[in-house]
């Protein structure tokens, strides 16, 4: 066995905790995925207790290569770097020792293609977790995205949402947000959110998004390593990445989006970055929708302030949540979809006016597309994987 070279980079978080390692600590989040690359990924798991955990990986099922944690922690995060673009890697995390077989979990994820991202896959057994693993795209072939939102209240619902999910081996998902509850008991976010998620989490990178149920707790910034530093903003609240052909935006709609914000400013530096401009497909999430038939009929604060910003910079998807139902929508060129339906009580549709709604559907759901360099195609599904709408999106104007 190998040692970890020295690209492997593990934090001591802020809710760590230091201590000497119990003889067993089961894994009580995880292992999960964050801050997907073309050469980069972070594995992250919580522990019951402080532990000085393994975590095994590689590029075949013998791993090959293993990093001990230098310190007990309770919250896990180790990045990996200097990774192959393109390649499906395996994993194993032990959360004490090497000896503590019978509490390791095991997971698999693939690299982005070339220059971009990457992505993971799936892997399961008893206490543990076994993956399987898929070969990543070449560097301009398509690869496949999920998205849902608003998962909170049902753990059942999310459960058969996340396998199905899986089951199609994202690059990775975005959760649109409102996680659980109340985002700062932390019992919810095991009970409702990575329990019931866990088939996915350890194989698809998650890219969050802050609810207004999250109310900005600590353990959202805990849970989640997102990259802002690397796009230029100075909170993990928004920020974006670059996935394949697609840059993605996130941002916060519970803070202050409006011309004069720090939000709003950072959107504009980041809408016109060279990394934003060079991609296929420009890509938005952010928790409240834009427009809507259901309870809370359109945001026009939003529509005011940022859907001009969206047009002028060629966004051509908006993806949110926060009305709990699917609807899809069309305006000025860029394509409008509400995934709010990941396990909260639903809302009913049809209720106001949308003059921009093509399609509407009240259930539990989730989206899947397809992007590549000269195509981004979305497909709904109901909570059983019954198909709900497909559709194509127009490539965006020339600059
Ligand atoms: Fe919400």
């Amino acid at each position: 066995m190998r040692i970890a070279p020295a690209c492997v980079v593990s934090f001591c978080l802020a809710a760590a905790l230091q201590g000497a390692a119990p003889a067993r600590t089961p894994i009580t989040c995880g292992p999960y995925l964050q801050s997907p690359g073309a050469t980069d990924m972070t594995i992250m798991w919580e522990t019951a207790a402080p532990a000085a955990g393994k975590l095994l990986y590689g590029t075949t099922p013998e791993y090959g290569w293993s990093f001990f944690e230098p310190e007990a922690v309770v919250l896990h995060a180790v990045a990996l770097s200097d990774l192959q673009p393109g390649t499906r890697y395996h994993y194993k995390v032990l959360p004490t020792l090497p000896a503590e077989e019978a509490h390791a979990r095991t997971g698999t994820f693939v690299t982005a293609p070339a220059g971009k991202d990457v992505s993971t896959l799936p892997a399961e057994e008893a206490h543990a977790r076994t993956g399987t693993f898929v070969t990543a795209p070449a560097d301009k072939d398509g690869f496949v995205f999920a998205a849902f939102g608003d998962s909170r209240d049902n753990p059942v619902v999310l459960e058969a949402i996340a396998e199905k999910v899986a089951a199609a081996a994202p690059a990775f998902f975005i959760h649109l947000g409102d996680f659980v509850a109340n985002g700062n008991q932390s019992a919810l976010w095991r009970r409702d959110f990575f329990a019931p998620a866990a088939a996915l989490l350890s194989t698809a990178p998650l890219l969050p998004v802050l609810g207004n149920h999250e109310e900005h707790a600590p353990q959202y910034f805990q849970y989640f390593m997102v990259p802002a530093v690397e796009s230029g903003s100075d909170t993990e609240a928004w920020y974006s990445c670059d996935y394949g052909s697609v840059h993605i935006t996130v941002l916060d709609s519970q803070q202050d989006f409006r011309p004069t914000s720090a939000q709003y400013r950072w959107l504009l530096r980041d809408l016109a970055s060279e990394r934003a401009d060079a991609a296929a497909w420009r890509i938005v999430a952010l928790h409240d929708h834009v427009h809507s038939s259901s309870r809370r009929g359109p945001n026009t604060l939003v529509q005011k302030h940022l859907a001009p910003l969206w047009e002028a910079y060629r966004v051509s998807l908006v993806l949110s949540g926060h009305e709990h139902a699917y609807m899809r929508s069309v305006k000025n060129g860029i394509t409008y979809v509400v995934t709010g339906g990941g396990g909260a009580p639903l809302y009913p549709v049809n209720l106001t006016e949308n003059p921009f709604q093509v399609y509407a559907n009240s259930c539990y759901h989730y989206v899947l597309f397809e992007a590549d360099a000269t195509s981004l195609r979305g497909r709904a599904h109901d909570a059983a994987g019954e198909l709900l709408d497909k559709f194509s999106i127009d490539p965006p104007p020339p600059r």
